[in-house]
């Protein structure tokens, strides 16, 4: 293991409401590492968390006692509710249950935790775990929308298997460690999160897609998903409520960004119009243009058949689907053109046929080493002609871009 910086957050002081779910086991090697790393953290525990681990437990890796009871005189002797939502630099929820976000995007106040959510005015961290059709629900995605919009930080979840035999998907919390790093972001952006696009909804796409040939093949292509994450981050940090939808790739989730994994586009085109409205919406994924017309449900054999021919259809468009939007089209839709060849002619032909508002065109022949390096050269392609960057970090390329997004908004506003 690497070393431990003993001071990052030394002198820190976390509230963990931990919620009742399975990942509630995972919130003590939680307090164990923001304790290694020098803060100071206390425990409230809600009553479904106390079937999962018990407040002796939680109360003795954090050095101290754990909260479970709004009406329970050793908590008032000992703090108070009210001081416990305060005396705090950040609330970390984690596991945050369905159950524990539909309450706090609704305002509930029924137990210590809902309540000392309620009565808090400090930063919020949360960390979801549920079952994934639970994390899909429409319910779930208006609670998550609501607590994005209320300045609430996310991290995870994950994809991955789940507690329940055979149940896989996006629902997994975030590991102890990923948390950690959250924390660290959210105290270290505590100043910062007044950006110029306080209040914004911006939604990216990134990385590839995979589109099944059979159940252990498929088609895929070499976007590593680097530019679009570094424009979420880019956008979260200029304080707007990110939702990245990205197809698989290798990158953590950036803090702060709500991150929806997919796999093919037409699972994308759905977390997309499931995301809507936004302010603004970038396009970075590299969507496979086509997909199998008719996967194998089971792995293609070699055999006396010969080679299986693959039938393919066309993916839905998923820009072009959203900036022809009638009802919930974003004011700034914003395209990518990754192209090997007349990279600012055919860029310029897709701003008109997809109808957005700008794309960003870049040259990926294999010579220029873009496509899944640390770089990028792009021009900005809008209505109004053409710019072309310095050949710069994707983060810088992504920093420059959502300044002027940020630019632009202020400024049609007027
Ligand atoms: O048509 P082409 O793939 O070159 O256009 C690239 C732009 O369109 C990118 O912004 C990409 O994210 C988006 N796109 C999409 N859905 C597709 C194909 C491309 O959103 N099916």
């Amino acid at each position: 293991m690497t070393e431990i910086d003993q001071n990052r957050l030394h002198g820190r002081n976390i509230l963990l409401i931990i919620g009742g779910g399975i990942a509630a086991y995972k919130s003590l090697d939680l307090i164990r590492r923001l304790r290694e790393r020098g803060a100071t953290v206390r425990v409230v525990m809600t009553r479904a968390a106390q079937e999962f681990i018990t407040p002796l437990s939680a109360g003795a890796v954090a050095g101290g006692h754990a909260y479970v009871d709004l009406f329970d005189s050793r908590t008032e002797f000992d703090i108070g509710h009210i001081r416990l939502a305060r005396d705090t630099d950040l609330v970390v929820v984690a596991p945050a249950t369905a159950d524990l976000m539909a309450k706090m995007a609704g305002g509930h106040a029924d137990d210590l935790a809902s309540t000392v959510l309620l009565a808090t005015d400090k930063p919020t961290l949360i960390a979801p775990a549920m079952n994934p059709r639970m994390w899909s629900n429409a319910a779930t995605r208006r609670n998550l929308a609501q607590l994005i919009a209320d300045g609430v930080a996310i991290v995870g979840p994950n994809a991955g298997e789940m507690a329940e035999l055979g149940e896989a998907g996006a629902g997994r919390m975030a590991e102890p460690l990923e948390i950690v790093a959250a924390v660290e972001a959210r105290l270290a952006a505590r100043h910062e999160t007044i950006g110029p696009l306080s209040g914004r909804r911006v939604l990216v796409t990134a990385g590839p897609t995979h589109e099944p040939i059979d159940p252990v093949r498929y088609i895929a292509n070499r976007s590593s998903g680097k530019q679009g994450f570094a424009i979420a981050r880019a956008a979260a940090a200029a304080g707007a409520g990110v939702t990245l939808v990205a197809g698989p790739v290798a990158l953590a989730d950036p803090s702060g960004v709500t991150v929806i994994r997919v796999e093919g586009a037409r699972e994308m085109l759905a977390e997309v119009e499931r995301a809507l409205p936004v302010d603004v919406a970038v396009f970075a994924a590299a969507v496979a243009d086509w997909r199998v017309a008719e996967p194998g449900a089971q792995k293609l054999k070699k055999g006396a058949s010969g080679t299986p021919k693959l039938a393919l259809v066309e993916n839905p468009d998923i820009l072009a689907t959203v900036a022809q939007h009638k009802s919930k089209r974003p004011r700034l839709v914003i395209g990518f053109a990754a192209e090997t060849e007349h990279v600012i002619e055919n860029a310029r032909a897709k701003l008109d046929r997809k109808g957005c508002d700008w794309i960003v065109a870049n040259d990926v022949s294999p010579a220029t080493g873009i496509m899944g390096g640390e770089r990028n050269s792009v021009h900005l392609i809008t209505p109004d002609g053409v710019e072309s960057w310095p050949n710069d970090a994707k983060q810088n390329v992504a920093d420059m871009l959502v300044a002027r997004i940020a630019a632009t908004l202020a400024a049609t506003e007027k």
